[in-house]
């Protein structure tokens, strides 16, 4: 075991969310996992997460989310800061400490993105220095979009999502998320699309990326973006939760360019022209009561990286 040396004062890192554009899902592998082919997009709704060198391996969460996010070691957070320590040899305990704005089980990988977060600080707090290549290495193990939240911008999955490679994407877009008010856990969507997949005996393929949706991201035009977006676990979700298949129309309605659910949900993805169209469709959105809370975002964005300390 290694000693950690270096700065001591705890270090800040900011991390986005991410919505897919396209979630094409393959048959189930051996491991349990579905083969993905997926277009990552990082949006500005962040978490900030920040480590300082402790007695003890401790968890602490704050914000609006809060109540549902476990501080025990199972946080992902936690454990991305325990597997790091184990694979270094470091053997100075940290307290992560969660800023939570990203909606928790909504399918936007805040609890990816916790871990992601986790893993840049700790490489600085333990003055380690490893490289993006090798913090995305550690950030597969931990989840399947991890190391999509250590790159952010806009890039293609694939693997069981977590092999990237980098997309040419113009322009900024604008988004608007419909967030439910009861989580859909992750591996429950898979299981029900694989039932649905059975019950209609649709094969699964091997998905492979859409040239079009490459296109329309050259493009920078949100109107050829809207036509392209995807979900294969899409209808999986609203069997889970009929009530989504009346967010997305009602969005639509309300002038939305394009709308999916986002990731396994429950949170639903509006693409709108402008920021005025995200605000008129915030507010008609709010005014249905249909959704637990909406909120404007801007993708794609950075990815996990250190902010100037915060002062609470
Ligand atoms: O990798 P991650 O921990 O985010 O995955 C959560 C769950 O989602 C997995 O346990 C699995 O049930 C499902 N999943 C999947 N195929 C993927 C990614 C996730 O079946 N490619």
């Amino acid at each position: 075991m290694t000693s950690a040396h270096s700065d001591p004062s705890p270090v800040t890192v900011r991390v986005p969310a991410k919505v897919n554009l396209e979630l094409l899902v393959g048959p189930p592998r051996e491991d349990g996992f579905h083969t993905l082919s997926t277009v990552y997009q990082a949006v500005n709704l962040h978490d900030d997460v920040t480590v300082a060198l402790d007695d003890d391996w401790t968890c602490s969460v704050t914000g609006p989310y809060a109540d549902a996010v476990p501080t025990d070691s199972t946080n992902l957070a936690m454990r991305a800061a325990r597997l790091l320590a184990d694979e270094i040899g470091v053997d100075t305990p940290v307290h992560v400490s969660i800023a939570k704005s990203i909606p928790v089980a909504g399918g936007m990988a805040g609890g990816s993105a916790d871990a992601a977060a986790t893993l840049v600080a700790c490489d600085r707090l333990w003055g380690l220095a490893l490289s993006t290549e090798e913090l995305e290495e550690y950030a597969a193990e931990l989840g399947s979009d991890v190391p999509f939240l250590i790159r952010g911008g806009t890039a293609v999955g694939s693997g069981r999502g977590e092999r990237l490679a980098p997309v040419l994407a113009r322009g900024s877009y604008h988004w608007v998320f419909a967030i439910s008010d009861i989580g859909l856990p992750t591996p429950e969507v898979y299981a029900e699309c694989d039932r649905l997949r059975d019950r209609a005996k649709a094969k699964a393929v091997q998905p492979e990326p859409n040239s079009e949706l490459m296109v329309a991201l050259r493009s920078g035009d949100p109107h050829v973006l809207a036509p392209q977006l995807t979900n294969d676990l899409q209808e999986a979700a609203i069997s889970l939760r009929p009530e989504l298949g009346e967010v997305l129309a009602s969005g639509m309605e309300f002038g939305a360019l394009g709308g999916v659910v986002s990731g396994s949900g429950p949170t639903v993805a509006f693409l709108v022209e402008d920021v005025e169209s995200a605000i008129d469709l915030t507010v008609a959105l709010t005014a249905t009561g249909a959704a637990r809370e909406v909120r404007k975002a801007i993708g794609p964005v950075h990815g996990a990286h250190v902010i100037p300390a915060r002062v609470d």
